[in-house]
C-alpha cells in the first residue's frame, strides 16, 4: 500500500481526493487502508469540521476455500471430464480417483458431469447457486462516504499537542487547535479539575489548626512550645491554683505516669531564664496552704510529692503557666513586665469514657493575653473578634467556674444545624493567687481561654462521631478527598 498508518499523510490524501470529487467512497479511494486508520483520519478531520462522513455497510461475496481451488485448477466436473478424455477407453471409478488424486473432487465432479446439464444463470441466481454449493459466503464490508465539511481546506492548521504555560500567558489557548489523541474526538476541557494526584493529604484537624494559627498570628500572638505531653502536677495543677484535693486530679480524670516515679522540682529550661524557681515553688506552697497576696488560700497541708507526680497534661494551660512565669522575669526599658499574647494548639489527655463526642485525647486551642487595664468586657469583645474570624458569630457567655480564673465564662454559639446553643469554649481572667505567685505585677491582667480543635472541625466537616475524625477508624478516603483548603467560612 502507498499509505502508511500515519493519519497525518492520510488526512491530506483524503483532502486532496475530496478536492477532485465530492463525495468520495473510502472503499474506492483508499481500498488498501485499514478500517481503523481511515476512521482515525476522518475523526481528526471531522473534529475540525473539514469533512463530514457517514458509515456505509454492504455485503460482499467472498470465495470459500473450495472455490479458491476451482479458480486455480478448474471445476471438479471439468477435471473429471479431462481425466476421462485423456484415458480414451474410459476409467473405472477407482482409476478415476487415483488419476485426480482427490476423493471429494472426484465425487462432486462426476455427479455434475453425469448430470450433463450446463446452464447459464444470471448474477443473483448464480450467487445463490454458488452459496448453496458452499463455494461462496457473504461478508459485511464497512466503508465510508466522505463529503466536504463546512470548514473544508486543503491544509490542516498547526495543532498544539500540549496546553503550555506560554499558550495560557499569551492567551493563544483561546483560538489554538489542539491535537486530539483519542479516537472519539472531544474538545479540550478547560473546566476539568485534573486527575487525582494520590499525593499526601492534610488531616482536617491540621487544616483547621492552620486556620486558627493564622488568626492568632494576625492578632499578634506568638506560639508557645508545646512539645511535651508529660508534665508535673505542679505545672498542670498547682501553679494554676488547683487544690490537691480537686476532683480533676483524681485517677478517673487524669492519667498519671508511674515511670519515672516523679518529676524534678521546677527549674529554668534555658540560660536566659533568670527567674528564681525555688522562691516560686515556695510561693505556690504558701498560697495553697496558708494564703498569700490577700487570699486566705485553701488551708490544707500542701504536699510536694503530690505536686511532683507526673501526668499526661490535661490541658495546655500548664504551658501557659510556665510561659507567664517566664514573662514575669522579663522587663522593658522602663522596668515594666511587657504585655504579651501567647497561643498554642496541641494534644491533651483526659481519662474520659469514650463516646461519640469524647476521646481520651484531643487537641486544645489555647490563648493568653497579658496586659494592663484589661476588663471582662474586653475579654468578651476579644472572643467575638476571635470567633468571628472563624465565621462563628452571636456568642453567648455563661458564668462558670475554674480554679484558676475569676470570673470565668463558658462561651456558647447558636448552631443552625443542631438548632441549639452549643458550648464552644472556656475562658476567664487568671486569679491573683496564680499570677502574683509568679511575680507578675498586681496591675497586670491576664485573659485566658481554651477550646477543643475537634469541636469546630466536626462542625465544619459535618462529622457527628469524633471517632471518624481521630483514631484507628478514620477513613483515609475522607482525609484524601477533602479539598486542601476550605474557602467557605462557615
Ligand atoms: N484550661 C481550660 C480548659 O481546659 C481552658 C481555659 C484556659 C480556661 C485558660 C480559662 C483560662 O477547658
Amino acid at each position: 500500500s502507498a499509505y502508511n498508518n500515519s493519519t497525518g499523510d492520510l488526512t491530506s490524501q483524503i483532502l486532496q481526493a475530496l478536492d477532485k470529487a465530492d463525495p468520495i467512497s473510502s472503499a474506492e479511494a483508499f481500498p488498501q487502508v485499514t478500517f481503523e486508520a481511515i476512521k482515525a483520519a476522518l475523526d481528526r478531520l471531522a473534529s475540525r469540521s473539514m469533512v463530514t462522513y457517514e458509515q456505509v455497510e454492504r455485503e460482499e461475496a467472498l470465495l470459500e476455500p473450495e472455490a479458491e481451488e476451482i479458480v486455480a485448477h478448474g471445476s471438479h466436473e471439468a477435471r473429471v471430464f479431462e481425466a476421462v478424455r485423456k484415458a480414451l477407453d474410459g476409467l473405472t471409478l477407482q482409476d478415476l480417483e487415483t488419476t485426480i488424486g482427490d476423493k471429494t473432487v472426484t465425487k462432486l465432479g462426476q455427479g455434475k458431469a453425469f448430470k450433463e446439464k450446463w446452464i447459464k444463470k444470471d448474477g443473483t441466481k448464480l450467487v445463490a447457486l454458488l452459496k448453496k454449493r458452499k463455494l461462496l459466503k457473504m461478508q459485511k464490508v464497512i466503508s465510508f462516504r466522505i463529503s466536504k465539511g463546512p470548514k473544508f481546506a486543503l491544509q490542516l492548521v498547526k495543532e498544539e499537542t500540549d496546553l503550555t504555560a506560554e499558550l495560557i500567558v499569551s492567551g493563544a489557548w483561546k483560538t489554538a487547535t489542539f491535537r486530539i489523541a483519542h479516537t472519539v474526538p472531544e474538545p479540550y476541557n478547560f473546566n476539568a479539575l485534573g486527575a487525582d494526584q494520590r499525593a499526601g493529604a492534610l488531616h482536617p484537624l491540621n487544616k483547621v489548626r492552620q486556620e486558627f494559627r493564622q488568626i492568632f498570628f494576625e492578632m499578634g500572638f506568638t506560639e508557645m512550645p508545646t512539645n511535651q505531653f508529660v508534665e508535673s502536677g505542679f505545672w498542670n495543677f498547682d501553679a494554676l491554683f488547683v487544690p490537691q484535693q480537686h476532683p480533676a486530679r483524681d485517677l478517673q480524670d487524669t492519667f498519671y505516669v508511674s515511670d519515672p516515679p516523679k518529676a524534678d522540682r521546677p527549674k529554668p529550661v534555658s540560660a536566659e531564664d533568670k527567674q528564681d524557681y525555688d522562691e516560686y515553688f515556695q510561693n505556690v506552697r504558701q498560697v495553697h496552704q496558708d494564703g498569700k497576696y490577700g487570699s486566705i488560700g485553701y488551708r490544707y497541708p500542701w504536699s510536694e510529692d503530690e505536686s511532683l507526680r507526673l501526668v499526661l497534661r490535661t490541658h495546655t494551660t500548664a504551658i501557659s503557666a510556665a510561659m507567664l512565669h517566664k514573662l514575669a522575669g522579663q522587663r522593658t526599658k522602663d522596668g515594666r513586665v511587657p504585655p504579651a499574647r501567647y497561643f498554642s494548639i496541641d494534644r491533651v489527655f483526659r481519662n474520659e469514657t469514650v463516646d461519640a463526642t469524647h476521646l481520651c485525647e484531643f487537641h486544645q486551642v489555647e490563648g493568653v493575653i497579658a496586659d494592663y487595664g484589661l476588663t471582662l468586657g474586653g475579654l468578651m469583645e476579644f472572643m467575638e473578634i476571635f470567633f468571628g474570624a472563624m465565621g462563628v458569630t452571636d456568642l453567648r457567655f455563661k458564668p462558670a467556674y475554674n480554679p484558676y480564673t475569676e470570673p470565668s465564662m463558658e462561651i456558647f454559639s447558636y448552631h443552625k444545624g443542631l438548632n441549639k446553643l452549643i458550648e464552644i469554649g472556656n475562658s476567664g481572667i487568671f486569679r491573683p493567687e496564680m499570677l502574683e505567685a509568679m511575680g507578675l505585677p498586681k496591675d497586670m491582667v491576664v485573659y485566658g481561654f481554651g477550646l477543643s480543635l475537634e469541636r469546630p472541625t466536626m462542625i465544619k466537616y459535618g462529622i457527628s462521631n469524633i471517632r471518624e475524625l481521630l483514631g484507628h477508624q478514620v477513613d483515609l478516603n475522607f482525609v484524601q478527598k477533602n479539598p486542601a483548603v476550605r474557602l467557605d467560612k462557615n
